[in-house]
């Protein structure tokens, strides 16, 4: 193996795949994974996403070989600043949406700075998901992992350099970045500020799709996601090390940096994608496909077809569709849909969902194009026509999700969201006879 620059990216080419990389010759074990001296001193350590006994297509494990092991630390506590409770406020079965957060006032990092939005269940589920948005103008002193489940990030502005233990990933809007269960990390912010939203998936790894009769080509295509290569930082500095564990934050100090990884090989690996390479599908006759055409990641759920999360984009793409209403049509959902906005506008509202905004439209809530947007769509010349400048999201979930306590007492929350809808005409002319 040769040695690679620290700042470079390796291809995730496939997920039951295995990736390797050092960041000093020699450092990583050949043929085995934990000889009895490990190359340069370095200490072993397996880092399970899964259960040891998962099918082997589902397994997700990494080897680290680290100038310390992880459980050199001492006991933690307990932190004084707590996260918001990412717990269910009072049930609301209504369409709720959300004007962007503003940044914070006062210096605040990235763990610092989540605001739960909506969840399908506690951290200690088997599965579900939170949500959250962040907002932080500072970088991170402190390193973390979240015991609570695996983190796919969407960053709406502000670049975040990711600096984990298997190498660094900077990631800028309209890119995302998914960040292992427990795997540890420090978030830097090259802009001086970020915001952005967070899915904590607490149920199975998320992973691309399958493709049906799509074929082997398609959607998110697997050679575009990118893991990064072995980076370690051998200093004694100390360093606070924060762990989420069932919703609380508790720390302890260690007097290194835990980020001290050598050589790893695995496939538990934190990686990134640039959802400006998805290959968007649609019709080029009538109507539209289903959303889930535009699925990037999926986690997937007890019963088979229906997902746990879910990850959607709404991309630029060409509308073609002959003699069809081009927008998302009017509909009643099985599914939960959390929708962020990155850039530019949605196509089914005419205003008030901006970026860095957010809407839930929870389960069998009534909901579609509103009235502006519908009654563009059924007077509008019909000819090829490209959406651009545009990237939209949706979280969409199996289970309910409802909305957290601060989501429902934000002064962000819009109270007329349903007088998007009001103005809907009824145009029923039955013919005489
Ligand atoms: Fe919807």
């Amino acid at each position: 193996m040769q040695h690679v620059p620290s700042t470079d990216l390796q291809y995730l080419s496939g997920f039951a795949n295995e990736f390797a990389s050092e960041a000093l010759p020699g450092a990583l074990p050949v043929g085995q994974n934990s000889p009895q001296r490990v190359p340069h001193g370095l200490y072993a350590e397996q880092l399970s996403g899964t259960a040891f006994t998962m099918p082997r297509h589902e397994q997700r494990r990494t080897w680290l070989y680290r100038i310390r092991p992880s459980a050199l630390h001492p006991r933690f506590e307990r932190l004084a600043q707590q996260p918001l409770a990412a717990g269910a406020g009072a049930v609301n079965p209504n369409r709720l949406r959300w004007s962007p957060q503003p940044l914070p006032g006062v210096p605040t990092d990235f763990i610092d700075g989540w605001l739960p939005m909506a969840a399908t269940a506690a951290g200690d589920a088997a599965s579900g998901v939170s949500i959250y948005l962040y907002a932080a103008n500072r970088s991170m002193q402190r390193a973390f992992f979240d015991a609570d489940g695996e983190l796919l990030v969407v960053p709406q502005q502000g670049r975040l350099r990711i600096v984990t233990e298997l190498g660094v990933l900077l990631v800028e809007p309209q890119e995302i970045a998914v960040l292992p269960r427990g795997m540890k990390f420090r978030v830097e912010l090259p802009d001086g500020q970020a915001r952005g939203y967070l899915a904590e998936n607490h149920g199975s790894p998320l992973r691309i799709p399958d493709l049906g009769p799509i074929g082997s080509n398609g959607l998110a295509n697997p050679r575009d996601f990118l893991t990064p290569v072995a980076h370690f930082e051998d200093r004694t500095t100390p360093t606070a090390l924060v762990q989420k564990f069932l919703g609380q934050y508790w720390g302890c100090e260690l007097g290194h940096s835990p980020l001290d990884v050598v050589a790893w090989h695995g496939n538990n690996v934190p990686y990134k994608y640039d959802l400006r390479r998805f290959n968007t599908l649609g019709t080029v006759s009538y109507d539209h496909p289903d959303p889930s055409i535009f699925t990037v990641l999926t986690s997937p759920g007890s019963v088979p077809g229906q997902a746990n999360i879910d990850f959607v984009i709404f991309p630029p793409r060409w509308m073609v569709a002959e003699n069809t209403f081009r927008p998302p049509w009017f509909h009643r959902n099985l599914m939960n849909e959390f929708m962020g906005l990155i850039t530019g506008a949605y196509d089914a509202k005419a205003e008030g969902f901006l970026p860095g905004g957010a809407s839930l439209h929870p389960c069998m809530s009534a909901h579609g194009p509103d009235a502006e947007s519908c009654s563009k769509a059924i007077e509008a010349q019909l000819a090829p026509h490209k959406l651009d400048g545009t990237m939209a999201f949706m979280f969409e979930t199996s289970q309910v999700l409802r909305p957290s306590t601060q989501a429902l007492e934000s002064a962000q929350l819009q109270a007329d969201y349903d007088q998007c809808w009001a103005s809907l005409a009824t145009t029923f002319t039955p013919p005489r006879s």
